[in-house]
């Protein structure tokens, strides 16, 4: 088919943007073909552009040659058309240009699609692998062109207020030295230092602290950052962050910054108002009932501990994870009883032994009475303390996890998002962003016997805690705190160790010898040394905020071009081999791993 010449353009408005009030008028429009119905003596075009759809109508009155070109066209192809805005005679109320169509008098064609892979449809049932592979076709639907146009928005809003805060946008390197944010580094081998490799920023960390220390005061960026981890709906190797930083603060300071900053986005993007201040829970609390350190507060089903009546217990599987220094603790699923048969119940069993757990016990209140298979090892008294501490009335289901608690609250809070999913209980359109402050300082590794950061090294202890830096690790807090929206993790970020005695105190802690020390970090400690202002920060995950603010299921859907679970991106298919010629340049030679 010949193809029509473009000489510029010439556009009235977008497809989208039609109404009433433009009847009369002529107007040209651009696009692609959603549909072309041929109805014999008349045609109708849906074109569409990144606004929306408006009709195009070709009838008796328009040219044959017109005519005979629109009869040609099919979906996807892409066209200018002009002519003059009417009435519809049939109105389609489902479209926004629903009461208008232009009556088309001039049509050029400027470029003729194959047969699409799949249909350009919100509603197209095609493979996510088919339609990653095709992705600008995937990223012509309305659906994903409204994400990306919301992302748009956020981070237009994002850059606006923290403007007006005061805060400097700077961008960091990303041929960088490697440093640890806690997963593994993507790495970039160099040409004129073989043998040497720059580490992609896992996040712009140690360079936000430097600029700092370079007096900028306050600073951000839209980051991007690099992960080599497994990925899930919420994770990506490659993702964006809202990273900032800001100097001559403690605690207080940096949350106000964070929640004004949602409040902001919320309120400019979706106009929803979100109250100040945001509510806080400790890292403990959240743990001991909700069994996560994201806790989904739409609803309640919270962990409780019943240790205190079943630590003497005829049930061992109880009795003895108590004595052992653990706890036996239990959530009720209210009216879960018809949902969660036992049939049901079993795979929650099955479920929960893939996380971890080596069993589940449960009370399921059915029939007339409560029935639970270790109700025969409970002495009357232990029973009806159970059943009243729980509140277990009829219709509900109980289920109990007996182990460490590190098994325990994990296992529980699973639990807890899974039996709220099939009940069905989650109140999909609440918005629940809190912070989770004080975060344990270290984790133990039972592995080496020794205790990990749990936050990069930087993570200032809070004050109170110093003491116990080397007698009791477990005692120490952090000054650290996350963002949770709707049990999923927004944000991260602490104040940071800028005193060198306490800095020196947090590797030795570590077992980090001062060589190490110096060898990982030493062009930051150094830098203390030169008038360090006390500072603090956070980075944001725009990728999974864009998902909840879209709510889209996974944060692909808010990218334009992601990358699939194996980290592979089917449009391009990197990673690929490279030519033998660019492995020999950087001294690079691939050896199968054993
Ligand atoms: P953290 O590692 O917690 O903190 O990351 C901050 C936020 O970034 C988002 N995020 C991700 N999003 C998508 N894919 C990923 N693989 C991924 N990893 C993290 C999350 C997370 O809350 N430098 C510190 C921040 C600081 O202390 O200032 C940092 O990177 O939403
Ligand atoms: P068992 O004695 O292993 O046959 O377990 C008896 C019941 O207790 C079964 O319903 C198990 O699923 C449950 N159970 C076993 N281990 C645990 C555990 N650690 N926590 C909770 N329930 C458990």
């Amino acid at each position: 088919m010949e193809l029509d010449k473009f000489s510029g353009n010439e556009r009235t408005k977008y497809c989208g943007e039609f109404s009433m009030k433009d009847v009369g008028e002529r107007a040209t429009v651009y696009g692609w073909i959603q549909r072309n119905r041929d109805l014999g003596s008349l045609i109708f075009i849906d074109l569409r552009d990144r606004t929306g759809i408006v009709q195009l109508a070709f009838d008796e009155g328009t040219k044959r040659d017109i005519f005979d070109k629109a009869f040609s066209l099919r979906a996807e192809s892409v066209v200018a058309a002009s002519g003059v805005v009417r009435e519809r005679s049939s109105k389609n109320p489902e479209l926004k240009t629903g009461d208008i169509e232009i009556a088309v008098d001039d049509l050029k064609i400027l470029s003729v699609a194959q047969t699409p892979p799949f249909e350009v449809l919100d509603d197209c049932n095609a493979k996510e692998e088919l339609r990653l592979k095709y992705r600008y076709l995937d990223l012509r639907r309305p659906v994903l062109q409204k994400n990306l146009l919301l992302r748009h928005k956020v981070t237009k809003a994002t850059r606006d207020f923290f403007d007006s805060e005061g805060f400097i946008e700077l961008e960091t390197p990303t041929l960088i030295k490697s440093t640890p944010e806690g997963a593994r580094d993507y790495l970039v081998p160099s040409r004129l230092h073989e043998g040497s490799f720059y580490a992609l920023p896992q996040s712009p960390q140690i360079y936000k602290q430097l600029l700092m220390v370079s007096g900028f005061d306050k600073y951000m960026q839209i980051a991007r950052c690099y992960r080599d981890e497994d990925l899930r709906a919420d994770r990506q190797p490659e993702f964006t962050q809202v990273d900032v930083e800001m100097s001559f603060v403690d605690v207080e300071d940096v949350l106000g910054v964070g929640e004004r900053y949602m409040a902001y986005v919320f309120e400019k993007v979706l106009g929803e108002k979100i109250d100040l201040p945001l509510p806080r829970m400790t890292y403990t609390y959240a743990m001991e009932n909700y069994g996560s350190d994201k806790p989904d507060t739409r609803f309640d089903m919270k962990i409780t501990d019943v240790s205190s009546i079943v630590k003497d217990c005829g049930f061992s599987v109880f009795s003895s994870a108590v004595q052992n220094g653990g706890s036996v603790r239990a959530i009720v699923a209210k009216n879960g009883a018809e949902i969660l048969t036992r049939k049901e119940i079993d795979k929650l069993t099955e479920y929960v032994k893939g996380i971890g757990a080596k069993g589940l016990a449960f009370i399921r209140y059915f029939e007339d009475e409560p029935s639970a298979s270790f109700r025969k090892f409970l002495s009357d008294d232990e029973w009806a303390q159970i059943m009243e501490t729980l509140g277990i009335e009829k219709g509900d289901v109980a289920f109990f996890a007996a182990d460490k608690n590190k098994v325990v609250l994990p296992v529980l809070g699973a639990l807890r998002l899974t039996v709220a999913e099939k009940l069905d209980i989650i109140p999909k359109d609440k918005r629940n962003l809190l912070w989770i402050t004080e975060f344990p300082f270290f984790e133990y590794n039972e592995e080496t016997g020794g205790w990990d950061a749990m936050h990069h090294p930087f993570t200032s202890p809070l004050d109170e805690c110093v003491q116990y830096l080397k007698t009791a690790p477990e005692k120490v807090f952090a000054k650290a705190y996350d963002l949770v929206l709707n049990g999923v993790e927004l944000s991260s970020g602490s104040i940071r160790i800028t005193r060198p005695d306490l800095q020196k105190q947090m590797f030795d802690a570590l077992g980090l010898s001062d060589e190490e020390a110096h060898r990982k970090f030493g062009f930051l400690t150094d830098a203390f040394r030169f008038g360090a202002p006390p500072h603090g920060g956070f980075g944001i995950g725009l990728d999974r905020l864009c998902m909840l603010m879209a709510g889209a299921e996974s944060i692909r859907d808010v990218i334009a071009f992601p990358k699939v679970q194996n980290a592979s991106e089917l449009l391009s298919g990197a990673p690929t081999t490279v030519d033998a010629k660019q492995l020999q340049e950087l001294g690079i030679a691939v050896i199968e791993k054993e």
